[in-house]
């Protein structure tokens, strides 16, 4: 997923407007969009309109409240029957701070799953790490359940706790990114960058964009309709990296029966350096759906 535009529960034209844009995914926020007086009629609104015909085909993700918040039961008891339909299968789960967080949220929507006679682990997670304690628990999170698809950076929490000016220098975020790309990655999870809340900077995001690819991420998240051709582009695989990745399959082919070793234009082919071709073409065929 290149891109995923989060649009605010609450408002019927934004969730109306939403699948025109070209992002790769969407994703309806129960959380900080929504103040907590107008969460109940959230909940009810979007019900209503991920039954609409204009989201089957779109891939779509419901940011729920926190396990520390009073919501979140309520979030997934009205939302999971309805995600399981395949108008959205996986739910971004805000502030997770530890396996513990992952863990409660699964049992109970296995209980859920269990009510709907629905088939045990469908509905998978995404865990949004935006505090200290969440970046250094990063591990334990991403191998709390099989569920956990990705993990999500969010750096205005991040931010304001530590102190870091959220818009200063580029690196000053590196290590928390990086230690949510390694935990992803470690167990084989998705990792996505956070959104850029500077929506009328398009040159800041597409610096920042750049940036957390080059750290590893594949995705990032985006707060607003122009914001998707830029972290689109950025995430996609270029024409060099498909000529690449096909020519090292294509050498490798031969290196299986010699070494396990080969060369192409003075770089050495390995097993490594296959398995990052064979990524590259998943992740190209991905983008061209
Ligand atoms: N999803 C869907 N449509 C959106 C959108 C979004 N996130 N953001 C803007 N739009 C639409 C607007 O409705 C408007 O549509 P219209 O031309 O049909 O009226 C068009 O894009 C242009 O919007 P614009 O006037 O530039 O912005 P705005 O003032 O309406 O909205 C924000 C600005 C920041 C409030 C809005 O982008 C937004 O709500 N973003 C998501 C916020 C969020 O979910 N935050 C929590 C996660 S961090
Ligand atoms: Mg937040």
């Amino acid at each position: 997923m290149r891109s995923s535009l989060y649009v605010p529960a609450n408002s019927p034209s934004k969730i109306l407007n939403a699948p025109v844009y070209g992002s790769d995914s969407i994703i309806f926020d129960l959380e900080d969009a929504v103040l907590p007086e107008k969460k109940k009629e959230a909940r009810y609104l979007l019900q209503e309109m991920l039954a609409l015909e204009q989201f089957s085909g779109v891939h779509c993700t419901v940011r729920i409240n926190d396990v520390r918040s009073p919501f979140w039961k309520e979030d997934l008891r009205m939302l999971t029957p309805l995600l399981s339909t395949a108008r959205a299968g996986s739910l971004r789960v805000a502030k997770v701070e530890s396996q513990h967080d992952i863990i409660l949220v699964d049992r109970v929507l296995s209980a859920i799953e269990g009510e709907h006679g629905l088939p045990s682990g469908i509905i998978t997670l995404q865990a949004l790490l935006e505090t200290p304690l969440a970046i250094e628990e990063a591990y334990r999170i991403s191998g709390a359940s099989e569920r956990i698809e990705a993990l999500v950076f969010g750096a205005e929490d991040y931010c304001s706790a530590t102190g870091i000016d959220r818009y200063g220098l580029i690196t000053a975020l590196d290590y928390p990114k990086s230690r949510i790309v390694a935990a992803a990655a470690a167990y084989g999870r998705a990792a996505y960058d956070t959104a850029y809340g500077a929506f009328r900077n398009s040159e800041g995001l597409e610096q920042e964009a750049i940036h957390a690819r080059a750290l590893g991420f594949t995705g990032k998240s985006v707060i607003h309709p122009s914001q998707i051709e830029v972290v689109n582009r950025i995430f996609s695989i270029t024409e060099r990296e498909l000529e690449w990745a096909k020519q090292v399959l294509g050498s490798s082919l031969c290196a299986d029966q010699r070494d396990g070793v080969t060369e192409i234009e003075g770089m050495m082919i390995d097993m490594p350096v296959i398995s990052r071709a064979q990524r590259i073409l998943a992740r190209a065929e991905n983008q061209m759906r």
